[in-house]
């Protein structure tokens, strides 16, 4: 038993397609999130990192090995205890950002209120869309926003949800440097306040932001 936040041991998935049968995903991955990590996982397209992120976020169960997060494996849980788990533990920032297309950039941003973490995030949200120069568009619908807009109301929902995880996508992907800088800052404090960070990432600057890098290639981890 470990007290990390989240525990993968031995995670190995594949998906089966039509056209070219068999794909090995994910190969025997151990990997630690402790509270306080800032880890940049890096590696060429097609490794295994979305795959990675997303199994150890509960959101795609394994073929083999173990997920934990804060010790429970939650694929063992119902659907809908797996949600609310989710909703209460991890927030995401998906490589597509999965915004709620008719809600606009405040309510999609507190939407993770309405969740039911209880808390009064409207001041959290309220200040972090002003630090990410949103404020102009509280009122805009996703389709009405820039792709990088669009990734920081994600990055805001994730970091105001309340959940000491967030788990991010290629966070600065379509980025210009300063907002991209000011998003790595952000993930990076969040980490330093008790929180934990697992960060998808081809950004050259993240190096100067994440505390740990791990690398991947072909599905296996080949450097923490
Ligand atoms: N739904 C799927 N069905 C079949 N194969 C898939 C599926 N999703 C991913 N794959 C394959 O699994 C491998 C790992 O994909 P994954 O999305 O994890 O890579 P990645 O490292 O995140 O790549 P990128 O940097 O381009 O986002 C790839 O070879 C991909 O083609
Ligand atoms: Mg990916």
């Amino acid at each position: 038993m470990t007290d990390a936040l989240i525990h993968i041991k031995g995670l190995t998935k594949s998906y089966s397609s039509k056209a070219v049968g068999k794909v090995l995903a994910v190969q025997n991955v151990d990997l630690e999130l402790n509270k306080g990590d800032f880890i940049a996982l890096k590696g060429p397209s097609g490794c295994g990192k979305t795959t990675l992120l997303l199994a150890a976020g509960a959101l795609l169960s394994p073929d083999a090995g173990e997920v934990l997060i804060k010790g429970r494996n939650p694929y063992k849980l119902s659907q809908p205890e797996r949600s609310a788990f989710r909703a209460e533990n991890l927030g995401f920032v998906f490589q597509s950002f999965h915004l709620v297309p008719y809600l606009t950039v405040m309510e999609n941003v507190m939407l993770c209120e309405l969740a039911g973490s209880g808390k009064d995030i409207k001041t959290c949200v309220t200040e972090l869309l002003e630090k990410f120069g949103l404020t102009k568009r509280l009122k805009h619908l996703p389709s009405e926003l820039s792709v990088g807009e669009q990734q920081r109301v994600a990055l805001a929902r994730a970091i105001c949800s309340g959940a000491s995880i967030i788990l991010a996508d290629e966070p600065t992907g379509n980025l210009d440097t300063e907002n991209g800088k000011r998003v790595l800052e952000y993930l990076a404090d969040f980490a330093k306040n008790g929180g934990a960070v697992l960060m998808v990432t081809h950004d050259h600057n993240a190096g100067d932001y994440a505390f740990r890098h791990v690398d991947m290639v072909d599905g296996k981890i080949i450097q923490q």
